[in-house]
Formats: structure tokens, sequence, C-alpha cells
């Protein structure tokens, strides 16, 4: 029987509007709920809103409108930038909804049951940005260490005896080095716990905005004690069908900068209502823009709706996760997700389903062939999904999304030179068709493991993959590729459409002006043509399907290209100062067919590529969007 899974992201705080910092986590999470679906777990995936305290109220004010207005206007752009990137939530919760209230309730009265609640006054520095209280040592230049202001509250207040919990909460994360990762946030809490716990402030007399303390309506609850019960409530809360069934085996997906309310706070309020503790919390890095920190000030918030709708949210998904490790720092910028794109996406992923199919439309009728003939060129692709297959379990156990993604790519690129390698085409020419069937079965079945397996990554793209390749439901989950060779003859295959185009690789930014009118241009001096002499040139669209270093030229690559015309052909073109041969294959280029044949040292080389410029600054034309190999250029 598969097991249950529960993961959370922090819910957001209705005081700003969606940005890539609030899209990560929410991906990484729907993410890790995908892949806990494949493998056949029952999975809960929740997320919401964070909707009171000084803050929202504040928020509320500058806008001119109710708190409550503004928490349902903000809350809903939250659903919307979930809707927009494909985000399947299980749950969406809201802290003003009575469920949650009524769970933040019965908390309070339980942590007051255990004695761990008292009255007293409070003293001290509040950050209405942190929604935090902070001692005199802790501020930096008279700021609390974000940046935020501070101001000096005295008032009434309930206190949670926090300092009653220490050593328990030490005991429990020296016999649970899973409870918070990566490593190194786990040692940083745990040195702060070893410190010692201090009693913390629980209520708030001087606003309304919150949820009120049972008994004593003139206090609310803490922010933080609120916002930390969603994980419960959206259960139903202790003794709730839903609790029972997912709590506590849960994944808490946080920011850096909010692990200690999850790593210190959460499991001492957990203790002393006499709750189970979460198993497993996970604290990720923060995203700069181009190298800065994002602000409103700036104007450099990167809006995901924008990204995924220019780009698509699958690339955006795959960037976040590919580009820095899971738990580190890291940099957005257009030119980084452009790269991938182009690279990983196009080049690696979308090129292997195109070929594999381009193939076996041509010399297969698009059916799934049968098993064949082996080669040993066989057993190292193999051997590659068997090592894949063990880093992706073992990187996905661990939330290294960045490991996951490599180690499937290590696999995608195997299957891209196992193409190569075995070069079909010779194949095909040479009627070795019983090879030939196992060679494009392998092909097919690399298409659906890494289908499966990036589905949790590319749900979109990756199920088109899937459909495209004709695999049958059952054979979509992660236990069906634990082995080689599942997908059933007979299948039919369908071709399409590139399922990442490549992007233009030119800079989107306009060229600057020139200072001055450039000089008319003077009545060339060269010999003019006819029309019919330029019709004499056969341009055509062609497809690079594999490349290699001359064997004996080092200005020289040797292209085998697909230019429509049901056989490949072998071009040498001058570029190896400019292009790494693995660089260009599945790229959409320009031929000049009917060029006389020629040896070039030792090659045959049918036709020229369309090219600009010289030497290592030579760039070969390329067609966008991709049209099939053969349309006619002119
Ligand atoms: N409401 C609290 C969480 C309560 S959970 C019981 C909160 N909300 S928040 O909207 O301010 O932040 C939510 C998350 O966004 C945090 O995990 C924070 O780390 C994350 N990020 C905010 N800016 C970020 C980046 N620039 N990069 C990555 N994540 C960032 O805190």
């Amino acid at each position: 029987m598969a097991g249950t899974f529960y993961v959370t992201t922090p819910i957001y705080y209705v005081n700003a509007e969606p940005h890539i910092g609030h899209a990560y986590t929410t991906l990484a999470a729907d993410t890790l709920a995908r892949w806990h679906r494949l493998q056949g777990e029952e999975v809960y995936f929740l997320t919401g809103t964070d909707e009171h305290g000084k803050k929202i109220e504040e928020a509320a004010r500058n806008a001119g409108i109710s708190p409550q207005a503004h928490a349902d206007r903000v809350s809903e752009r939250f659903r919307r930038t979930w809707a927009a990137l494909g985000i399947e939530y299980d749950d969406f919760i809201r802290t003003t909804e009575p469920r949650h209230e009524r769970v933040v309730a019965d908390l309070w009265r339980r942590m007051e049951a255990a004695g761990d609640i008292y009255l007293g006054q409070y003293e001290g520095w509040y950050s209405v940005g942190d929604e935090a209280y902070f001692t005199e040592d802790e501020l930096v230049d008279g700021r609390s260490p974000t940046g935020h202001e501070v101001s000096w509250v005295v008032e009434p207040s309930y206190f949670f005896r926090m300092s009653k919990y220490g050593p328990r909460l030490l005991e429990h994360l020296r016999a649970h080095p899973e409870f918070i990762r990566p490593e190194s946030r786990y040692n940083e809490i745990y040195r702060f716990v070893e410190g010692g716990l201090q009693d913390i402030s629980i209520s708030r007399t001087t606003f309304q905005w919150g949820v009120p303390v049972p008994g004593h309506p003139e206090h609310v609850v803490y922010v933080w004690v609120d916002a930390l019960t969603n994980y419960i409530s959206a259960l139903g809360g202790p003794g709730a069908p839903l609790y029972e069934k997912f709590w506590p085996n849960v994944v808490h997906l946080v920011g850096k900068d909010i692990l200690r309310f999850h790593a210190v706070y959460w499991p001492c309020f957990l203790m002393s209502a006499g709750l189970p503790l979460p198993k497993t919390m996970f604290a990720h890095g923060w995203w700069t823009h181009e190298g800065r920190k994002m602000s409103k000030t700036f104007g450099n918030v990167v809006d995901p709706v924008a990204v995924a709708k220019e780009y698509g949210a699958d690339c955006f998904r795959y960037f976040l996760l590919r580009e820095v490790s899971f738990g580190l720092d890291g940099d957005f910028s257009v030119a980084a997700l452009r790269d991938r794109i182009n690279g990983d996406l196009a080049n690696d992923y979308g090129n292997l389903l195109n070929r594999t199919l381009g193939m076996l439309g041509k010399y297969r009728g698009g059916i799934v062939p049968r098993r064949g003939a082996r080669d040993p060129i066989d057993d190292t692709l193999l051997a590659t999904f068997e090592a894949s297959r063990r880093a992706l379990l073992a990187a996905m156990d661990e939330l290294a999304f960045h490991r996951a993604l490599a180690a499937i790519w290590d696999l995608v690129r195997a299957a891209n030179k196992y193409v190569d390698a075995s070069a079909p085409w010779t194949l095909a020419r040479e009627k070795r068709d019983d090879r030939l069937d196992e060679v494009l079965y392998n092909l097919c079945e690399a298409l659906r493991i890494v289908g499966v397996w990036t589905a949790p990554f590319l749900p979109e793209r990756a199920t088109e993959l899937l459909d495209r390749v004709g695999v049958p439901a059952e054979l979509r989950t992660v236990p069906s590729t634990a082995e080689w060779g599942r997908l059933p003859a007979g299948g039919r295959t369908r071709v399409g459409d590139p399922l990442f185009p490549r992007l233009d690789q030119a800079p989107k930014a306009r060229p600057p002006k020139p200072a001055k009118e450039p000089p008319p241009v003077s009545a060339p001096e060269t010999e003019t043509i006819e029309y019919d002499d330029f019709a004499k040139l056969q341009l055509r669209v062609a497809r690079i399907v594999a490349a290699e270093k001359h064997p004996d030229a080092d200005r020289l690559l040797k292209l085998t290209i697909d230019a429509g015309e049901g056989r490949e052909r072998t071009v040498c073109a001058g570029i190896a100062a400019a292009y790494d041969p693995a660089d260009l294959v599945g790229r959409t280029v320009v031929l000049l067919a009917n060029l006389k044949p020629r040896k070039i040292r030792g090659v045959l080389s049918e036709g020229m590529l369309l090219a600009a410029g010289e030497g290592s600054d030579v760039r070969l034309l390329t067609v966008p969007g991709d049209p099939p190999p053969g349309t006619p250029v002119s």
C-alpha cells in the first residue's frame, strides 16, 4: 500500500502582489506533490494566504478599503497566479476563514490548559514589516535585521512559556536530523536552540485585525501563532479525518527568512498542545534579479505571470528548479532563462522527441516496433538509464530538484548520443531491419521514461510528449519506470511541432541608434544578376541531426543533415572555430541544396550551409519557428 504525503507552502501575506519568491516555493511544492502522486501515494498539497496582523491592517488603510475587502482582493490574485502557473493544490486556506479561526482558538486553549500561557506586560521593539519582536542587541542601525522600521511597544500581553520546551526540542533535533533541511540550516537552528529559548509574547492589544484570544477578546492572537496553525486547520484540526490521515507526515517548504518561526516556535506550540511534530521542513534560498535584491523601489520585482506568459509556465518552472541548488540563493535573468530553454529544453529534450518521431515516421510508419537485434551500444544507454534512475530517486528524497533534473538530462543526452552512435539512417539504407527495430524501440522507451520523470517538472509539455509517443496511462507512473522495456510494441506515435521552439539568440534589446545618420549607400559596383539567376539556387530549410569534427581538417565540422528528402546528407562547414558540435544538433538552418557535391579532405560534402561572418565570429543562419526540413527558402 502506498502511503500518504502532505506538502505545504508558507501562507503568503496579502500586503504584496505575488512575485517570483512566492512562485518559487509554490512551484517546488507542486512539483513535489506531483512526484508523490506519480508514485501512487495519496497526496495533500496546501497553500493559502496569511490575512491577519498589523501589516495587513496598514496595507488596507493605505488602499482605503476594509482589511477584509483588501484580503479578498489580494488572496484572489494569488489564486489566479497559481492557476496561470498550472499549480494543482488540494486546498487553499485563508486565515480569515471560520474553519481556521476555530482551530487557532482550540490550539490556544490546549496551550493554556498545559499551563504554558500567562499574562504579562510586553515592553520592547516590534517590527510590523517582519511581524516580529526584537531585542536591543538584534537591531542593526536602529532597524530590524531585514531593514524594517521598529517601534517601542508597551502593552499588556499573554506570554508563551517557550523556555520550557528548549530541552525537549533539542532532544527532538538530535533524534531527527531530517527535521530541518538542508543540513546547514539544521546546524544553524541547533545552535540557536542550544543557546536556550526565551518566552515569547503571543497576543496584542493595540489593534483588532486578528483572531480574538479565547475568553479575552480585548487581545488578538499573535499573527505567527495564527499563521502557523494553518497547517493543521486546513486538515480540520485534531480528530478530523483529514488530520488523522495526513498529520504529521508533512514537508513544510519555507524560505530561509522564516525558518526560525517554523523550526522553533511551531514545534514548541505543538509540544505544548500535545500534538505530534511535523516530519520535516526545508528552507530554500532567495532570488535576486540580475544581481540585485528585488524591491518595489527598484521596480525590478519579477512578475511570475508575465514570465510564464512570455516563455511558458513549464519553462519558468524548469528554470527555477534547475538553475540553482534547492537551498541556496539564486539569480534570475532573462538571458539565463533563454539559455536553459534553447539548450536543455529545445536542443536536448525537444530534439530527442522530434528526431525519434521523425525517424519512426519515415522508417516504421509511426508505429512503435517490436524489440530486435541487440548491440553493445545498447548497454551504454541502459547503464545510463539505471544510473539516472538511482540518482533521480535519491535526489527527490533529498528535495534536490536541481540534481534530479541533472540526472534525468544524463539520460536525455545519452539517448541523443545513442541516435548518433547507432545511425538509424545507415541501418535503414543497409536494410538492417532487425537492428533498426531495436534502436527505434529503445528511443521510444527512453522517451517514455524521460516523459514520466519530467512530468512533475514540465507538467504540460511532458504530457504532450507522452501523448505523442502514445504511452498508455498505466505506464505513466514512477514505479512503471523501474525497468526498461515495458512500452508495448504496436503503439501509434504522432509527429507535431517542436515541444520547445528555439528562441532567437539575438538579445531582445534594440540596438542603440547611431549618433549620426549612416552615409547613403552608394550604387553597387558589382555586376547585378537577373531573378532567373537567383532562381537557380535551391535554398532549403534543413535540420542538423548530427555533428562531429572533420577527421582531417581542424577548421571544419562534418554535419549530418535532414533536408526533407527521405535520406540524410553530409555537409562540411568551416565553422569549427565558432561552434561546439554538440550545440548544433537540432538546429534549423538554410542549405544550398544544389551545389555540386565535392570531396573535402576525404569527406563528400553535398551542399553548403548559409552563414554570416568568418572565423570564430561566423554565425549559421537559422530559421525561426522551425519549419519542416525541405521547406523552400526564397
Ligand atoms: N505570512 C508569512 C508566512 C507564514 S507561514 C505560516 C510570510 N509571508 S510572505 O508573503 O512574506 O513570504 C512568503 C515566502 O516568500 C517566504 O518563504 C519567503 O522566504 C519567500 N520569499 C519572499 N521573497 C523571496 C525571494 N526574493 N526569493 C525567494 N523567496 C522569497 O512570510
